[in-house]
């Protein structure tokens, strides 16, 4: 069974729908690639999947792990285990890293999370992840730099381990060192089995991954899906082919 499968997908904003019937099955354990050229609609896709409420949905559906959950908030859908990786992490002033993840980690569980247990496994990440333990005691995300905040994301990656992750453009902007960093968190949660959505314009961060999938989004429409090999291709060659498709 599919882990995620979006049917007939049309969703967007007040003024209209920004995607136009979105087909997409992720299994479980998969590595998917989208790309597509900018304002194609790939965020969007993104923060649809996670229930961001400033997006619609007007047609078709999303099933996660054998249900619909089209109509749920984006908390509840964490909670069934999808987790996004933003563009712009969000700065929270007054709330600690360290507070943020035990919180979603009881929401999650439904159960207190055992102190001594967390301690140890924020420690094992934070040495997994070349992170000074300080910043998960720090205000989450308040003063770090682009690359901190991205350390920051696989950091929550790590210790919450979704089902699926959807990575929106997490290597961009990032210096060799942060980018080697994200890209180790990333392939530690795929070996432990964890599905990926990667929406990126590098090929860094999918060197150290096994690709299952490529897909193509144009003007709201996935409208070309192939395999690894696709993302060269396009790297190589551009999106010319596809826009006039
Ligand atoms: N919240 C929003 N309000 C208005 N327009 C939006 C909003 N989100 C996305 N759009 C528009 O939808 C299109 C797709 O955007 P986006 O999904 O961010 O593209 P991509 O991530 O592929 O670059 C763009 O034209 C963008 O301006
Ligand atoms: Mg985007």
């Amino acid at each position: 069974m599919a882990l995620l499968e979006i049917k007939g997908l049309k969703a967007g904003i007040e003024e209209g729908d920004i995607l136009h019937g979105v087909d997409l099955e992720v299994n479980p354990g998969e590595t998917h690639v989208l790309m597509g050229p900018n304002g194609a609609g790939k965020s969007t896709l993104g923060n649809v999947i996670m229930g961001n409420p400033a997006y619609k949905v007007t047609d078709g559906s999303i099933i996660f792990d054998g249900e619909d959950i089209t109509k749920l908030t984006a908390s509840d859908r964490a909670k069934k285990g999808l987790f996004m990786s933003f563009q712009n992490p969000l700065e929270v002033p007054g709330l600690s890293l360290e507070s943020f993840l035990r919180n979603a980690l009881r929401e999650k569980t439904g159960k207190p999370v055992r102190i001594f247990q967390y301690k140890k496994q924020i420690e094992e990440t934070c040495k997994l992840l070349d992170m000074d333990e300080s910043y998960v005691e720090r205000d989450m995300n308040v003063g770090f730099s682009g690359g901190e905040k991205k350390k920051a994301e696989i950091f929550q990656l790590l210790m919450l381990s979704p089902k699926l992750a959807i990575l929106d453009e997490t290597d961009s902007g990032l210096d060799v060192d942060a980018v080697r960093t994200v890209s180790k968190g990333v392939e530690i949660f795929s070996k432990n089995g964890g599905a990926l959505i990667i929406i990126t314009h590098s090929t860094r961060i999918l060197e150290a991954l096994r690709v299952d999938k490529t897909h193509v989004i144009v003007k709201g429409s996935i409208v070309a899906s192939g395999g690894a090999e696709m993302v060269d291709e396009i790297n190589n060659n551009g999106f010319e082919s596809y826009v006039g498709a």
